[in-house]
């Protein structure tokens, strides 16, 4: 059985004294045997501290992006080997924000996978369409698309290490979730993509829903089967409603 993973996107937001009231408050949630794996993804500069406040909460440290190389003559990047050399376990690529700000391709995401990856960080790639291509009819066309470049650069083997988010991209930010029944749909369609390479590591992958996530609406996209998690932009930067959204993280019945 996939255990729910609820990861929180910080984006570009925080400081020394915010991150500290802010974990302190994820902090409370502790880690329940039958609860979610839980995550947070602060800005580069904050990993190191905001890692060494986690310490042994049972939470996990992700940062936001990486370099697609491993190091040398790369003014401002961060590469993975550092990124696993201060804590982190996770790294999202392929944030829809990355790709439509900052021009990065298929194919740059999937080597950012790769790089990922080769330092054993388990990367959460995020997939999804814009509202103009989901009323075009083109949403499986775009988030197949996305998924397959890393599948032909990484191999199907390699999401037996790694998570997927779908996050269409005209829910994030917007207060305007996608139905539980539009995430189901997504969701589906990206298990059976990679169930056509490999069944067993299709079953086990976990693919989060990502796109205006609060406690309000988190149980009933939480309850979809192929939903296993959230990734959470806005409602993480307040400690209360984080945990509740990590509360909603049960399988009903559970
Ligand atoms: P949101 O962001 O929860 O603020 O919509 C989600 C994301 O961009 O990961």
């Amino acid at each position: 059985m996939r255990r729910f993973l609820v990861a929180g996107n910080w984006k570009m937001h925080g400081s020394r004294a915010a991150n500290a009231a802010l974990v302190s408050e994820i902090l409370l949630a502790g880690q329940a045997d039958d609860g979610p794996e839980i995550l947070v993804c602060p800005p580069f500069v904050y990993l190191w501290e905001v890692g060494r406040s986690l310490k042994d909460g049972g939470i996990a440290l992700g940062a936001q992006d990486v370099c697609a190389e491993a190091g040398g003559a790369h003014t401002g990047e961060v590469a993975a080997g550092m990124l696993a050399d201060v804590g982190c376990s996770y790294v999202i690529v392929g944030h829809s924000e990355r790709r439509a700000l900052y021009g990065e391709s298929d194919q740059l995401v999937a080597r950012k996978f790769v790089a990922a990856q080769r330092e054993g960080l388990t990367p959460i790639l995020c997939v999804g369409e814009t509202l103009e291509e989901r009323e075009a009819g083109r949403t499986a066309e775009i988030v197949l698309r996305q998924l397959d470049a890393a599948i032909d650069l990484a191999g199907p083997g390699a999401f037996a290490r790694a998570v997927l988010a779908y996050e269409p991209v005209w829910a994030i930010g917007t207060g305007k979730n996608a139905t539980p029944a539009q995430a189901q749909e997504v969701h589906a369609l990206l298990r059976e993509r990679l169930a056509a390479k490999d069944a067993k590591i299709s079953a086990c992958l976990r693919i989060l829903y990502g796109g205006s996530v609060k406690a309000a609406n988190a149980v009933e996209l939480f309850a979809m089967q192929d939903v296993d998690g959230g990734l959470v932009g806005g409602a993480s930067l307040n400690g209360e409603e984080f945990r509740r959204i990590c509360g909603a993280a049960r399988k009903p019945g559970a």
